[in-house]
């Protein structure tokens, strides 16, 4: 590094200039870094259609199809998103775990185990690094639930951070030494995570060897000296961060030692350097591989033979969300592909004869309008100073600024459009977001105001803005100006940002009404497939779910429509679990999670057999929210407890008498196995298995280790290992499991300790259906 480049430049290099970049410093030779969201995709600088990226399955997803070769072939492709957006650090993995089922961004985390975690994040990581991009293994650590997430702190022992929330960033860092870590929002036993010496210097960096560079959460930093003292390379986002001028002046003032400045430097020059020449890998084809993982995900819990369909069965297809997929959950994590499959497009074009009806809807929110737009931009006088396309009618300009126009002179936005209506009747549009409005239709003014946040969290207000209502008489062929105005009140805001939308609805039947017509169409049909799930109301960031059950009148739907069809198939289309009352009185349950784009290709492959349901769940499913073990998301005085030690997911559930809906690990295929043989020798089980059923099949052969004996300190088993096996009809398979020497320790007194003693493998299909059990002793 130049040791002759002034302070400035250097405390420069480490500081947002904007929403994703660092800005260049061209006297250190460094020419700037692009950050970006993930981890279902590659968003870009910009959140628009406008700028399209592929939209992959929800990291649940990935994490039910157990398997460490789709998740490298997941980064590649990511690597190659990256780079053709000219993004050089990915914004991902999310390796937090579902601790309790409430915690709002579970769809964005893998599992409830902190080794399939970490093996899947670990694989993502090599294929993402291999394209010559970076990650930032995220959120540093126990970033668990969302309720007061910038400034909770969370109370947990050594034992429970090494064994369950470490844990999947130490498997990363050994197994895929990633450039890059993202520290958590909250604090750890008393110590904000962006400060935090002792985890980030210590743990992450001097005992684990991790060499990559440590970014905050965005608006994660709050202090310059503690932050550069306690580890963080890099505050994001900007311009007015901690870092920049405020750790210069720190460091001439003697309170940030130069040599930790240039420690700081150079990782981020370190990160530049590794980013740099880009990797000639072979393409990936990524409609292809969304495809493929969302069919592998699909987790089968239940099928009376109904699956897969036979014949050329007219099928009754049912549900707000068959129509309109909800492919990915809320959040930074979303992400704008250029089309999505719903189910029903996806369902016809495999030739299926489909008739629709809508049901209920898991959201009474409406959605972007969808006619013509232009954004118009003016300056606090009301001065034109640009207009521009709006794909559609939700607006987000942030950090920066559409051309032509300079924030600091921007007064008001509008969205206007033409919209010729198709049919006559009550049409709802809708303000979505905070500040003042003025909504304008035809000659009427129906809103000219302010509208109040509802949450004190800066995110959820953009995320999940408010929506205001309005029901419009329109009739068929009768156009109508729309307009919206947004006038901008920029105190407080730290970065230049635009966020509100235009939304609306068509006429529709009253839900009574709604319901019924599903009855009808499933009575006539051969097979009923109801497509049920959550909403942006109940999977998204900023906020935690109160409820596990499914929005709106969505059991009733089910229970009507299996009434009416004894052939009744649901798919329930959500990120993480919901109670599921009706699930034994229904033929078939198809978890789909958030599909990502292709989600009706990947759900006509799975219903037509074309392709097995490969999903294996990665988490415990409730049979309801009161049956959980650990449920509590809401920190009490700023403090969050994670009292339960390590007993979390199936690791609690064992010491309940209360069983859940389905256990961790299980789903079904549509051939069956059985399990013939395991060996146990120098830490490798070796298993065989042959595929009994009419068709080739894959498993996941899952291995649980067990003390022999009850030890009430330690879970009664834990997942030790997992392979993918292959087989065709009548063939066996043979696969090789090693049982890491980690996987008979626990955490005390600051150090590992294998307990000595004999143990049992379990070993089979999921957690509970484990046909052979091999005895060992260790060591
Ligand atoms: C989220 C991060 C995300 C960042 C940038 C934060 O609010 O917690 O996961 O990468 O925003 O969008």
């Amino acid at each position: 590094m130049d040791q002759h480049a002034p302070v400035e430049a250097r405390a420069r290099l480490l500081a947002g200039q904007d929403m994703w970049t660092l800005p260049a410093v061209p006297e250190l030779g460094f020419h700037g870094l692009v950050m970006s969201d993930g981890p279902i995709g590659v968003r870009g600088t910009r959140w628009t259609s406008g700028d399209p990226s592929i939209a992959l399955p929800s990291p649940t997803a990935l994490a039910a199809t157990w398997d460490a070769g789709l998740a490298r072939r997941v980064g590649s492709l990511l690597a190659q998103e990256a780079r053709r957006k000219g993004v050089h650090v990915l914004l991902a993995p999310t390796v937090n775990l579902h601790r309790s089922p409430l915690g709002g961004r579970h769809f964005e985390c893998f599992s409830e185990d902190p080794l399939l975690t970490g093996e899947l994040a670990a694989a993502y990581v090599q294929g993402v690094q291999s394209g010559g991009v970076a990650v930032t293994v995220k959120h540093f650590v126990a970033n668990d639930f969302e309720t007061e997430r910038m400034t909770a702190d969370v109370v947990v022992s050594e034992r429970a951070l090494r064994e369950l929330y470490l844990l999947p960033f130490e498997i990363v860092v050994r197994e895929a030494a990633p450039y890059g870590i993202m520290a958590a929002y909250n604090g750890v036993n008393g110590t904000a995570m962006s400060e935090h010496g002792e985890l980030l210097n210590g743990v992450l960096r001097d005992e684990w060897g991790f060499d990559g560079f440590v970014v905050s959460d965005w608006f994660g930093a709050r202090d310059t000296v503690r932050a550069a003292l306690g580890g963080l390379d890099v505050a994001m986002p900007g311009p007015t961060t901690v870092y920049g001028p405020a750790l210069a002046e720190a460091v001439r003032e003697g309170a940030v030692p130069e040599k930790v400045l240039d420690e700081h430097v150079r990782r981020v020059l370190e990160l530049a350097r590794r980013t740099s020449s880009p990797a000639e890998t072979p393409p990936v084809d990524g409609r292809a591989l969304a495809r493929e993982v969302a069919s592998r995900s699909f987790t089968l819990l239940r099928n009376d033979g109904v699956l897969p369909l036979t014949g050329t069965p007219r099928v009754a297809l049912i549900g707000g969300l068959a129509k309109e997929a909800r492919v990915m959950g809320g959040g930074s994590a979303r992400v704008f592909p250029s089309h999505v499959v719903s189910p029903l497009e996806g369902l016809e074009s495999a030739g299926l004869d489909v008739v629709y009806a809508r049901g209920a809807d898991p959201s009474r929110r409406l959605n972007p309008a969808a006619f013509p737009l232009r954004a118009i931009a003016y300056d606090t006088e009301g001065r034109l100073l640009g207009e521009y396309a709006q794909p559609d009618g939700s607006l987000q300009w942030i950090g920066q600024m559409p051309e032509g126009v300079d924030y600091g002179e921007l007064g008001s936005v509008a969205i206007r459009g033409t919209f010729v209506p198709q049919t006559s009747g009550e049409h709802r549009i809708a303000i979505e977001g905070v500040g003042a409005f003025k909504l304008t239709v035809g000659d009427d003014v129906l809103f000219d105001g302010t509208v109040a946040p509802e949450s004190d969290d800066p995110f959820a207000a953009f995320f999940f803005a408010p929506q205001t209502v309005f029901p419009v008489d329109l009739k068929q062929g009768m156009e109508v100006e729309v307009e919206l105005v947004h006038r901008l009140v920029k105190d407080g805001m730290p970065l230049p940002f635009v966020g509100f939308g235009l939304m609306h609805r068509e006429p529709t039947a009253d839900p009574d009404t709604l319901l019924s017509e599903a009855e009808a169409v499933a009575t006539a049909a051969d097979v009923a497939v109801v497509v049920v799930g959550t909403s942006k109301e109940v999977e998204s960031e900023g906020f935690d779910r109160t409820s596990l059950k499914l929005p709106g009148r969505q059991d009733e739907l089910v229970r009507r429509v299996a009434a009416a069809n004894p052939r009744t198939i649901v798919v329930v289309n959500a990120g993480s679990p919901v109670e599921m009352p009706w699930r034994e009185d229904v033929s078939a349950v198809l978890l789909t999670w958030f599909p990502g784009q292709e989600a009706g290709h990947a759900l006509a492959d799975v219903l037509t057999g074309t392709a097995e349901p490969g999903g294996r769940l990665p988490t415990t499913w409730p049979a309801r929210l009161e049956d959980c073990p650990v449920t509590e998301v809401t920190p009490v005085d700023g403090v969050m407890r994670y009292d339960e030690g390590v007993f979390i997911g199936y690791r609690a559930w064992q010491r309940t008498n209360i069983p859940p809906a389905y256990e961790f690990g299980s789903g079904l295929g549509y051939t069956t196995w059985s399990y013939e043989n395991a060996s146990y020798a120098d830490g490798v089980l070796t298993v065989t298995l042959r595929n009994t059923g009419p068709r080739p099949g894959r498993e996941i052969v899952q291995t649980y280790l067990a003390p022999a004996r009850r030890d009430e300190n330690r879970p009664s088993r834990w997942l030790a290992a997992f392979a993918v096996a292959e087989a065709a009809p009548g063939e066996s398979a043979t696969v090789t499991l090693d049982i890491p020497d980690r996987a008979f320790a626990i955490w005390h007194d600051d150090a590992w300790h294998p307990i000595p003693g004999d143990y049992l493998l379990h070993t089979g299909h999921s957690l509970t259906d484990t046909p052979l059990t091999t005895p060992l002793a260790h060591p």
